[in-house]
This record gives C-alpha cells, sequence and structure tokens, in this order.
C-alpha cells in the first residue's frame, strides 16, 4: 500500500495509475480533479481517503474524477475551475492555476516549512514577505493548521506586498520537488527542560521527517531547527543521506542576533551597528569570540569593559531559557523564525553571505566528526565553504572543546 499524494498527482501527466489499495490523500483527489487527471486503479479495490477506506468501490482500470477541465460544456469548465480553487474553502491558492517553475526552469525557487506551530509560522511569514519564492508549502501533522495558517497568510499578501503562494498540507508529498526545506517539526522544551531532554522524542519526529524530505525533495537544502540542534542536524543528515553540505543547522545565527542585541541594550550603538559570530553548542558550550566582535569597525572589547561583555555573554547563552521562563508554555519563536528564513534567503538569493550554522568543519579549526556551529559561507545549494576566523588560542579552545562535548552527544543519537 503506498499514499498517494499532491506531488505524484502533479508528477503525472493526464493518467494516473495506482494500486488496488493504495490510499489517495483528500487533498491529491483534489487536485487530480482540477486539473482533469484521470486515475485508474489497477486492482480489485477503489482507493480511499487518506486514513479510511473509500465507501464506494471502483472496479479494475475504474477512472476516477475523469472530469474534462477544457470541456467548455463542462460544468468545471475554466471559469468554473477558477471559481473553485480560489474561492472554495480549504482551497486558498491553487498552484495548478499557474505555471510552477523550479530553479532548474530559470524560476523562483520553492521553498517549505516543516511543522506549522510557532518558529514554523515565522519563518513561513519571513520567507513569502522576502518574497523571492514562487511558493512555500507548509507542513503539519495536525489537520487543518498548516491550510489554516497559509490562508491566513495568503489574507496578508496585498498589505505586505508578496506573491509568494503559501500552501498548508498535512501530506508530505507536497514537498515534491522543493529546493529548501525548514524543519521545526517537534516538541519546544517548558520551564526547567534543557535541549537535551528533547532528543529522544524530537528523534522520533525528526527522523521520519527527514526520510520523506528525502523521498519527495532529494535535491533539496535541510534547514534544522527543532532542538536539541547540533543532534538533530546529525540525525537529519543521517536520515535524509544528503551530503553534510546540504543538511545545516540554525542556532548560531540566532545566538549571534541575540548577543548583538543585547549589546544594543548598552546604548553603544544599534543592534544592527554591531558585528559578532556566537560558535559552538546551542547550549552551554556556545563560544562568542570577542576578539571578533565589532561595532562600526572598532573592536568590541575598546568599546565595553571584560566585566560588561562577560554578562553580555552569559545572558546570550542563556536567552533561550530566560524566554522560557518568561513565556511557560513554549519557547522563543520570533527571532529563530526570523533567522531559520534568513538562511533560507541567504542561499536562494545567492547572497554569499556568511553565517553561523551548524555543520561537520571537515578539519577547519582542526575539527572534524561533529556538528558545531561555525562561520559558513552560503550559497544556492547550501554550505559553500567554513570561514576560519583568527581566534585567538583561548577562544580556539574553547571551541574545539565545544565540539567535542557535541561529539559525544551526537554519538549517544547515532
Ligand atoms: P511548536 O510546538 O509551536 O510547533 C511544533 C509543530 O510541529 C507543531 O505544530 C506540531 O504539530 C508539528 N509537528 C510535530 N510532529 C510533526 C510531524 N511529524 N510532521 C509535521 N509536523 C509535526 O514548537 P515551536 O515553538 O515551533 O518549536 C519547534 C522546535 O524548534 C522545538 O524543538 C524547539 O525547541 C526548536 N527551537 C529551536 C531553536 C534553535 O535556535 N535551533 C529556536 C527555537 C525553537
Ligand atoms: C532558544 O534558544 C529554544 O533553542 C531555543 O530559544
Amino acid at each position: 500500500m503506498s499514499v498517494i499524494g499532491v506531488g505524484e498527482v502533479e508528477a503525472a501527466g493526464t493518467t494516473l495509475t495506482i494500486k488496488a489499495g493504495d490510499v489517495l490523500t483528500p487533498l491529491a483527489r483534489d487536485r487530480a480533479a482540477e486539473r482533469g487527471i484521470t486515475i485508474i486503479v489497477s486492482g480489485p479495490d477503489a482507493p480511499a481517503s487518506a486514513g479510511r477506506a473509500s465507501p464506494s468501490s471502483a472496479s479494475p482500470r475504474t477512472q476516477v474524477s475523469p472530469v474534462n477541465l477544457s470541456d467548455p460544456g463542462s460544468p468545471r469548465s475554466a471559469d468554473a475551475r477558477t471559481l473553485n480553487s480560489l474561492y472554495r474553502r480549504g482551497a486558498p491558492l491553487d498552484p495548478s492555476l499557474q505555471s510552477r517553475p523550479t530553479r532548474t526552469s530559470g524560476g523562483k525557487p520553492r521553498a517549505a516549512v516543516i511543522g506549522a506551530g510557532h518558529v514554523g509560522s515565522i519563518a513561513t511569514v519571513r520567507l513569502a514577505e522576502s518574497d523571492l519564492f514562487e511558493e512555500v508549502v507548509l507542513i503539519d501533522l495536525v489537520e487543518g493548521l498548516a491550510a489554516g495558517i497559509a490562508l491566513d497568510l495568503w489574507h496578508d499578501a496585498s498589505i505586505a506586498r508578496f506573491s509568494t503562494r503559501i500552501i498548508g498540507s498535512e501530506d508530505m508529498a507536497a514537498l515534491a520537488g522543493v529546493d529548501y526545506v525548514i524543519v521545526t517539526a517537534g516538541k519546544p522544551r517548558t520551564p526547567g527542560m534543557t535541549r537535551t531532554d528533547l532528543t529522544s522524542a524530537n528523534a522520533a519526529v525528526v527522523g521520519p521527517v527527514c526520510e520523506q524530505i528525502a523521498r519527495h525533495a532529494p535535491r533539496c537544502v535541510i534547514v534544522v531547527v527543532t532542538n536539541p540542534l547540533e543532534e538533530m542536524t546529525h540525525l537529519a543528515q543521517m536520515r535524509s543521506g544528503f551530503p553534510s553540505e546540504r543538511v545545516l543547522g540554525m542556532a548560531g545565527v540566532l545566538d549571534s542576533a541575540r548577543f548583538c542585541s543585547l549589546v544594543g541594550l548598552t546604548g553603544l550603538a544599534l543592534p544592527s551597528e554591531v558585528e559578532a559570530f556566537a560558535l559552538g553548542s546551542h547550549g552551554p558550550e556556545m563560544v562568542i569570540p570577542l576578539s571578533q566582535a565589532r561595532i562600526k569597525g572598532r573592536p568590541l572589547t575598546d568599546l565595553i569593559t571584560g566585566d560588561q561583555l562577560d554578562a553580555i555573554v552569559e545572558r546570550t547563552r542563556d536567552s533561550g531559557a530566560e524566554v522560557v521562563s518568561l513565556l511557560k508554555t513554549g519557547s522563543a519563536y520570533f527571532a529563530p523564525g526570523h533567522c531559520a528564513a534568513l538562511m533560507v534567503t541567504a542561499m536562494a538569493s545567492h547572497s554569499g553571505q556568511v553565517l553561523a550554522c551548524a555543520v561537520d568543519p571537515k578539519g577547519s579549526y582542526g575539527i572534524r566528526d561533529t556538528r558545531v556551529g561555525v562561520p559558513v559561507r552560503l550559497g544556492p545549494a547550501g554550505l559553500e565553504s567554513v570561514v576560519e576566523l583568527p581566534l585567538e588560542p583561548g577562544e580556539l579552545t574553547a571551541l574545539r572543546e565545544s565540539a567535542d562535548r557535541l561529539r559525544e552527544r551526537i554519538n549517544e543519537v547515532a
């Protein structure tokens, strides 16, 4: 038995042959009807809707939904199709009404976000607002959640002035052919929990999700957000089978941004005028090399006292927990969602930006066989190169120690 989703329908020509007993998702059935695709069942039973058997049986080679949309006499002629697609409840955006270019056809890339929770929703808004993408696909296993958020966000398109289509689905097949996937599926921590406490629960989500990503979008770049970050990034690479250059962990961008914003609280500069990298782990082994921190080109260490800087570094390291303790029911999401989207927009726009990401440094900084935050130059297909900063000896030692701790934890997950 296979689950036939939108991806298979969209990849089909005028007919799609499925086996008896295959499950056709409601969205796929809908899309086939809209496109006038004839579904042929090659066994004794009719296809069932996802999760339950269809009440009507179809005989072998029965045509299901053979509606001819090009027939002007058909009740589903082009106008009716437009009406159905644009105004019918549950179908806010119908990609079949427009061409669907991919990078290979020279059009805009497509992105996806798995997990329509707090972080996933914000990441989706930011991706859409960048207007760099033909489409953003939002997926969540909770029925209606992704579709509801997609519709809500699309209602903002005329005000926010973006044209990126937003599709919500429960079906991983909707990922078919996307170029970038942000993984936020999984549980956030609650007060008192460490990120590591989430390991087994979130590994059970991230592993299967990444297998599905590899199945439906085999050439995409994965950006992992789910915690514990470095462990989940490693797991994502193992389960997707992708080269490590196409599986990046998001945390360093967030931790660097937090540091810059906290420096901004001193009143010495605007947050956007501060330049710094947070490296190492997304946790206690975070390393912020102060030798590399600047305000408008001037070393931060010339402008802020050592004690003040130590306090800012400490607060940065604890920022995630600080937000959790205030929210009480979840973790930070505005800045995290933006940071995940930033990694994707940096890649999609070929900006060549250098951002701190969790990767396998493969020998840079004398570190290998782990996942750790280091500055990397991003290109359209993921990691282009690790950027080696001239760290001071103590900073380099701290980074290598952080990488060692992470290797131990990653090996436990592996
Ligand atoms: P949330 O609970 O609001 O959203 C998670 C969503 O994932 C839920 O809607 C849930 O239904 C969905 N989900 C679960 N299993 C799924 C599956 N198999 N397929 C599709 N969807 C699935 O959580 P939130 O706040 O969005 O956080 C998500 C993750 O991101 C957490 O693990 C959190 O710790 C992590 N995080 C990581 C950060 C970082 O810097 N790396 C920063 C902030 C959060
Ligand atoms: C954070 O740092 C929860 O890892 C997440 O906010």
